[in-house]
């Protein structure tokens, strides 16, 4: 695929997205806009190519083998856990567990600590998570009768922490809430949320699937007991995802999935259990997947993730003053970009939002329409679906005006 790569931005990084293939091509005879980074990040070149010569040189599997190959491949996978643990400020590299996506981290943590709940206990989650965070909770429910309960969020956007407080009750034993929500763009005040559910003597889990790599994360910061996220949305692969949490909790957790790689001791009738983070790690994993994430990570490195942060915050200042341009369209979420992570919801009440990103698309621009796996949220903001444009390290102003102008000819396209 070519990469019609000329300097193209006048904001951000000059020249930056000319180091993401995708990012040249001509949609409907249209420069592609990307606005999609909050479904999935676009891969740098160093990525791809990491990939790509993981199968060309090494193509080993891992903690297997002793010859070169099966070294250098664990060697990899072994690197992008200490890199990760790195990143997040995580206990140690071992309390790392490697996954296929944040969805699965979660899943891991529904089912390793379902032996840890009864009948009665209570899970606080919010009223803005993605199903990621509350269909594992609610199978978990259906299986022990504990009893799931939601922080409500303001008519902002925002956290009802005050509602917050009278949920959390020595009934409750887990708090799982999200960093940046993937509709309203709210970053949630974790530290404040952590200290509150220890004081009431509950863990805490974050889903930082939209915020990693969008922004400094780190668990120690944060005070929080468990972390998860998808390599995918912050540059990375797919196929990839993390678990990071304190090691007593993995000490505790039983493994959801059982077969090679995970074990200590098997016989015909029993077996016993590898040392975390192996424990959780049944079967051949996405090695390739591993050994082209650190590439993602040294970009971010070499940016700064502060400045990448800033950068989002800039774009996201832009994309509301731009689309309050629009009347009648509604914006979800705070009105104060610094309470944002780099995406914007909207709904235009006079164009459905799937023919929105449809006509959107006519123009190369690519948005999400539709609940964003966040049907509870939008019940509670009174909409089906909605449209949302979401930024990257690579995105620009331009890429906002692109957007505005393509609304406006979507606007024209149904009043005529
Ligand atoms: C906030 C949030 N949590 C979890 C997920 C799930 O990520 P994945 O599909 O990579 O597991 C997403 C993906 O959109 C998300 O936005």
């Amino acid at each position: 695929m070519s990469v019609e790569g000329k300097p193209r931005r006048t904001t951000g990084w000059s020249g930056l997205g000319d180091h993401f293939p995708t990012l040249g091509r001509t949609i409907n005879a249209h420069r592609l806009v990307y606005l999609d980074t909050a479904a999935t990040a676009q891969k740098p070149e160093g990525v791809i190519a990491a990939e790509q010569e993981y199968y060309r040189s090494t193509n080993a599997n891992v903690h297997r083998g002793i010859h070169t190959l099966a070294e250098e491949a664990t060697a990899a996978y072994e690197n992008c856990r200490h890199r990760v643990a790195g990143l997040i400020s995580a206990p140690s590299a071992e309390s790392v567990v490697i996954t296929r996506n944040a969805t699965a981290a979660i899943n891991l943590v529904a089912r390793g600590l379902e032996h840890t709940f009864k009948a009665g206990d209570e899970i606080l989650l919010t009223e803005m998570e993605h199903h990621a965070n509350l269909v594992p909770w609610i199978m978990l429910a259906n299986r022990t009768g504990i009893r799931l309960r939601h922080i409500p969020i303001t008519d902002e956007g925002l956290l009802d922490l005050d509602r917050m407080t009278q949920l959390l009750t020595p009934r409750t034993r887990l708090v799982s809430l999200v960093h940046v929500s993937n509709v309203l763009g709210t970053i949630n005040p974790v530290r404040e949320v952590a200290e509150a559910a220890h004081a009431a003597g509950a863990r805490i889990l974050v889903d930082a699937a939209q915020s990693v790599g969008h922004m400094p994360v780190s668990m120690e910061d944060l005070g929080v007991d468990m972390l998860v996220f998808s390599a995918h949305k912050c540059y990375g692969p797919m196929g990839l995802g993390f678990l990071a949490a304190r090691p007593e909790i993995l000490e505790e957790m039983e493994p959801m999935e059982g077969g090679g790689e995970m074990i200590n001791e098997v016989f015909l009738d029993r077996a016993t259990w590898a040392e975390p983070p192996l424990k959780f790690e049944a079967g051949t994993p996405n090695v390739a997947a591993a050994a082209a994430f650190p590439p993602a990570l040294d970009l971010l490195e070499d940016l700064g993730l502060d400045a990448v942060r800033s950068h989002e915050r800039e774009l996201t200042d832009y994309a509301l003053d731009r689309l309050g341009e629009i009347d009648g369209l509604v914006v979800f979420g705070p009105h104060d970009p610094s309470l944002r992570g780099g995406l914007v919801a909207f709904h235009d009440p006079e164009v459905h939002p799937h023919d929105m990103a449809t006509l959107l698309d006519q123009a190369g621009v690519a948005v999400r329409a539709g609940h964003h796996c966040a049907q509870p949220l939008h019940r509670r903001l009174g909409v089906v679906a909605t449209t949302r444009a979401s930024f990257g390290v690579y995105s620009t102003n331009e890429d906002i005006d692109a957007l505005i102008e393509a609304i406006r000819f979507a606007r024209r396209y149904f009043q005529s």
